[in-house]
């Protein structure tokens, strides 16, 4: 596995909800468009364009789309703040999510002027009911990671789907934590709006994060956002008031990042090659072991247990828990510390050689007896 991925030749790489380990493949694809550009530049710039529709069309694939209904921008925290631009244009102003969401579901929505209501979880648990209860008339949207990054609790997107739909408001799905690990279904999920950042479990490097816009949510919207590259003829070069393309690649307002959209190509055929069931299965029983374990030392991991995210606290300060994850680094296992907590997210290609070597990491420094 380490000559396939080459971060696991750090030691025991457990970061990946984090920044995954990327296949070789994708490294030596976001490698050929780089040389491309420095050795041919602008000599058949056709290719950019096939580039495009191969990234898209892969993209669409991936998550069972319409290809007119996804494109890649920068980080979600770009998506949401054009999603909430374009919410506005409706007259609802409540937003309902979970406290424990990553800041990108939820800054952009303060700064736009909604009205943010965050529903409580305990030990990092919540139901469906949880979020449906707290929608009233004035509801705009859900929005809902499908795992939450600090926790790793997993919320089921139909179910979650089949709630909204009834209730009459979007659903803004957050897929940056189970992409790659969860098959996704967007002809079965009726989510208005998907975004998932390309960094994390699927590898893809950092810089792109997936847009998907719904055709009804996108009905009657303008763009909040334009560029030369919006327009149905960007070689054109027009400065005329143009006519704006419908899909929603026409929010790559401009020159793009070439070599980071052929990384997301990639990745999501390397994982698409693989299968994302044997892809999740192995993860499950990865940080399935990691649980139990963890329990066995009256260590409790948060969330429903249903992710590759395993987090847990280790009783301390949240200095002394970074100091903790600092040693451990120096003994070549790598895990995050979030909001104090140590987190563990083993992906398809780590051992229980990884698991076992923080197992014996904390024993050893904690003093625990299994
Ligand atoms: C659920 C979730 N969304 C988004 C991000 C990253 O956001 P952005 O692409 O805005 O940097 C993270 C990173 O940890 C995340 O866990």
């Amino acid at each position: 596995m380490e000559n396939q991925y080459p971060a696991l030749k750090q030691g025991h790489y457990l970061k990946n909800a984090s920044i995954s380990a990327m296949h070789q493949s994708v490294l030596e694809e976001i490698q050929f468009w780089n040389q491309s550009i420095a050795h041919h530049g602008a000599i058949n710039e056709g290719r950019f364009f096939d580039l495009l529709m191969d990234v898209h069309s892969e993209v669409a694939q991936f998550l069972n789309a319409d290809q007119e209904d996804v494109t890649i921008l920068d980080n979600s925290s770009l998506n949401l703040n054009i999603v909430a631009m374009m919410l506005k244009e409706e007259s609802k102003r409540d937003i309902v999510l979970v406290a424990d969401e990553f800041p990108s579901n939820v800054l952009p929505f303060y700064h736009h002027g909604f009205n943010v209501i965050q529903v409580a979880t305990k030990d990092g648990q919540f139901k469906t009911s949880d979020l449906e209860e707290a929608i009233t008339s004035n509801t705009a949207a859900v929005i809902c990671s499908i795992v939450q990054f600090a926790t790793g609790h997993y919320t089921c997107p139909l179910e979650l789907s089949q709630m909204c739909e009834e209730k009459s408001v979007h659903l803004i799905l957050n897929a940056t934590q189970s992409l790659a690990v969860f098959p996704m279904d967007l002809k079965k999920v009726k989510a208005s709006v998907v975004t998932a950042s390309c960094h994390k479990w699927l590898g893809a490097g950092i810089g792109g994060a997936i847009l998907y816009l719904s055709k009804e949510f996108r009905a009657g919207k303008a763009n909040p956002i334009a560029g030369w590259c919006s327009v149905k003829e960007p070689f054109d070069m027009k400065n005329e008031k143009p006519i704006p393309r419908d899909d929603v690649m026409s929010l790559q307002v401009g020159s793009l990042p070439f070599p980071v959209l052929a990384g997301v190509a990639a990745a999501c055929r390397h994982w698409k090659k693989v299968g994302i069931e044997k892809v999740h299965a192995r993860i499950m029983e990865l940080s399935n072991h990691l649980r139990s374990e963890l329990l066995k030392r009256d260590l409790i991991p948060l969330g429903n247990g249903l992710s590759g995210i395993v987090t847990f606290s280790v009783g301390k300060s949240l200095e002394e828990t970074s100091e903790l994850v600092q040693k451990m680094e120096e003994e070549k296992i790598y895990v995050n510390c979030r909001r104090g907590l140590i987190r563990v997210s083993p992906h398809y290609f780590n051992s229980e050689k990884d698991i076992n070597a923080l197992l014996t990491f904390l024993d050893k420094n904690l003093g625990l007896i299994p």
